[in-house]
Formats: C-alpha cells, structure tokens, sequence
C-alpha cells in the first residue's frame, strides 16, 4: 500500500469518533477529496476498516500511518494463514471484554471477525442466473438462487445492471429476513423501522406487484433514500410515512402519568416486519469501528426500546397475520431475551417460523426464532423471530 493511501486512511482515521462513524467519516472525506477515483477510494476504505479490525493489535506509539500499515500488514497475513494468530490472544484483542458476558463468542465468531467482509447482491425474484451472467465473478447462496455473491473487483455502481436497477447490494442475511417472511401476492405488509429500506423493496419484489408494503421511519432521510431507491428498481407497490415509534408521553392533565403511544395506522395488516434498532454486533465484521464505541449501557437500553416498539406494532397484525422481529445483533438481551419475554405475555402471539433450504441448524435457536451465526452464513450475524397471531 502506498504512503498516499495510507495518510488518507490515517486523516480519516482521525475524524473517527463515537458519534462520527467510519462509514460516515469516509463518505465525506470523499465528498470533499472528489479528486479520489474508484480504485483508490477502495484502498482508503480497506485501510481505515482494517485500523479498526486490527485495533487491539496496534502500537500506539507510532504515527496514526504507521499504524494504519501495520493493521495492513496483519489483515494481508491474516488472510494468508487464519491460524497464524492463536487464542486466546485473537478473542482477547479483536473483541472488548464485555462481549462474553453479553452473547455466545466462540473461536470461529471472532475468526470471522477478522476477514474481509464478503459482497451480497440481491437479484429480482427469479433473475439470479442472468444477473450472475451479466456481472461474471459471482457464486449463488445455497439458500437462494437470487442471492449472489460477488467476488470481483469491478465497480459494480457503474454497471449497466446497476442502472437498471437488477440488483441490490444487501447483505444475505438481510436478504432472509424477507425470505422467511415470505409475504403472499395480495397481502398488506408494514416494515416499521424501515430504514432506507432494503428489506421494504424486498417484501414489495416477492408481492409480485399484488399487495402494498407500508415502510415508516423515524428517519426522514432514510425515507427520502429508500423513494430514490425504489424509483431506480422500479418498485412502486410501496408507501411510506414518519413514524417515531409512537413513543410515550406524560399525560399532560395527569402529570406522571403515561399514555400509550401512538400507532400510525388505524387498519390491521397480513404481516408486519420489526427490523428493529439495535446494538449491530452481527455487522462488526463489515463495520469494525463499532466494536470500540458500542457499551453494555447501550444494550440494556436497546432492549427497552425493542421490546416497547415490538408490543406496539404486534397490536396491529391481523387475527392469522404473521409478526416478525429481527435485529442484526446476537446479544442475549436483545434477541432469546426479547423473545421469550413477548411469548410469554402474549399468548395469542404463537411462535411460528418458516424453514428455509440451506441454512444450518442452530441449536441454540428455539421453535420460531433463528440465529443466522455470521461464520456459518458468511454474512451478517442476524436474529429472527416470528408470530402467527391466532384467530380467535
Ligand atoms: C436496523 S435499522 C433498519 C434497517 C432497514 N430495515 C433495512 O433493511 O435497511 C433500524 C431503523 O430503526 C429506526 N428507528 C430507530 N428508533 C426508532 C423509533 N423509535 N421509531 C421508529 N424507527 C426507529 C432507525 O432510523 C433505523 O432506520
């Protein structure tokens, strides 16, 4: 790597803080520096996220450069002999130490931890074959034929399929998400914390134009990105509105008093998809720098808000409707715990999930929740829950 992608990484680096980001920090530093093209935006990336993968390991007492070329170094031998580094050292340098009283860690979680993330695509239903011709370089996911992974160096943004709107780029377990969900043509659906709105285009593609997908957010930018979105994939059965979760409020005639927050539909829906926020650890391979700025504190109260957000939502799934929970964290309070407790205070709520061909079973998985483990998927680490409500 040469000494000019390395002082880029290494300014980026530096703007990196809690609230700021890496994937944000790089994305304004190449707005700024526009003389950057692809290939060497490419490098900066790698550089800055291998920083924050190879973080424990790093000499602090050398220049911010020096040390992004040491993190270089490590991930380049890394990938050439994954047994090169031993444990206990990797789990005790590549993880904070809280992590273990949180969630499952095993050898093989952090293993993958360390790797180069791999490149999901999302063809349209049906069009897996033609867009791994069309792109070349591709392998397909046992679970789906549409689930492509590329292992080019191309710029995909600049091809013709991307224009198109043939694919999205969206993590494969992201992509199950849907998948299990398996919404029906002529169904309604509700994504309630749709974000920009990967998994929003996905249930709108697998209702064939037959059924609507209502997407909300307290976001209003993700909104925005998710319309550009869909415009370019063509997707239109879709409709979306802000939603800050209906939190609750002090009743202002009874001072202490809480009232019940405010649902954003007064109409029941087929299924309803709670893709909820949370602590992201599934995602610390592709987004290492949150490894260092998220806490125990942040869990406890994601675990809240999941919990509070998922009893408001379950109110509007129809007598026979399907509710679904997925948060792409594996902490024990975020998933088993939110889980058993909603299961428990809602009979009505009968966990049921639909298997798919491929993934590997889970033991620690109960009836009607999955955890797709990131080294058994190659992907994101991902939990899912679901719902039938019963009929009566
Ligand atoms: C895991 S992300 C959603 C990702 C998205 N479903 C996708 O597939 O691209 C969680 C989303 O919840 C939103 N969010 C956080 N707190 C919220 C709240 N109280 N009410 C509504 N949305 C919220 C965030 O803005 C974020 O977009």
């Amino acid at each position: 790597m040469n000494q000019r992608t390395l002082s880029h990484a290494a300014q980026i680096v530096t703007a990196t803080t809690a609230d700021f980001p890496a994937d944000m920090a790089l994305k304004r530093y190449f707005v700024e520096k526009q003389y950057l093209i692809g290939t060497e935006r490419r490098e900066v990336s790698r550089a800055v996220f291998a920083y924050f993968r190879w973080f424990g390991w790093l000499n602090s007492k050398v220049s911010r450069e020096a040390q992004v070329e040491q993190a270089v170094e490590l991930s380049i031998n890394f990938a050439k002999d994954p047994k090169s580094i031993k444990e206990p050292a990797l789990a005790a340098l590549a993880v904070p130490e809280w992590l273990k009283s949180e969630m499952t860690v095993t050898p093989e979680f952090i293993r993958q931890l360390q790797q180069e993330p791999p490149l999901w695509l999302r063809a349209r239903p049906g069009h897996g074959s033609k867009l791994m011709m069309a792109l070349g370089d591709c392998i397909a996911a046992p679970s789906s034929p549409d689930s492509i992974r590329y292992k080019g160096s191309r710029d995909l943004f600049l091809s013709q399929s991307f224009k198109n709107g043939d694919f999205q780029i969206q993590d494969l377990s992201s992509q199950l998400v849907s998948v299990i969900a398996s919404p029906k043509p002529g169904e309604t659906w509700w994504d309630a914390c749709s974000g920009e709105g990967g998994k929003t285009l996905h249930i709108a593609d697998l209702l064939q134009n037959k059924g609507v997908v209502w997407a909300t957010d307290r976001s209003l930018r993700r909104l925005d990105v998710l319309k550009t979105r869909a415009k370019r994939a063509k997707v239109f059965n879709y409709r979306s509105k802000p939603w800050d979760g209906g939190q609750k409020i002090e009743d202002p005639k009874n001072p202490g008093v809480m009232l019940p927050g405010k649902l954003p539909f007064k109409t029941k829906f087929d299924g309803i998809l709670l893709d909820a926020p949370c602590s992201g650890i599934g995602t610390w391979r592709r987004n290492p720098h949150a490894r260092w700025s998220v806490t125990v504190e942040d869990i406890k109260e994601l675990a809240v808000i999941q919990a509070a957000l998922l009893k408001q939502v379950s109110e509007l799934v129809k007598p026979g409707g399907l509710l679904m929970y997925a948060v792409c964290t594996l902490t024990h309070a975020e998933t088993t715990g939110i889980f058993d407790a909603f299961t428990a205070a809602n009979p009505e709520f009968i966990p049921e999930l639909k298997t798919v061909n491929g993934l590997p079973a889970d033991p620690l998985s109960k009836p009607g929740s999955l955890f797709l483990w990131p080294q058994a998927v190659d992907a994101n680490g991902m939990y899912i829950a679901t719902w039938r409500r019963s009929k009566a």
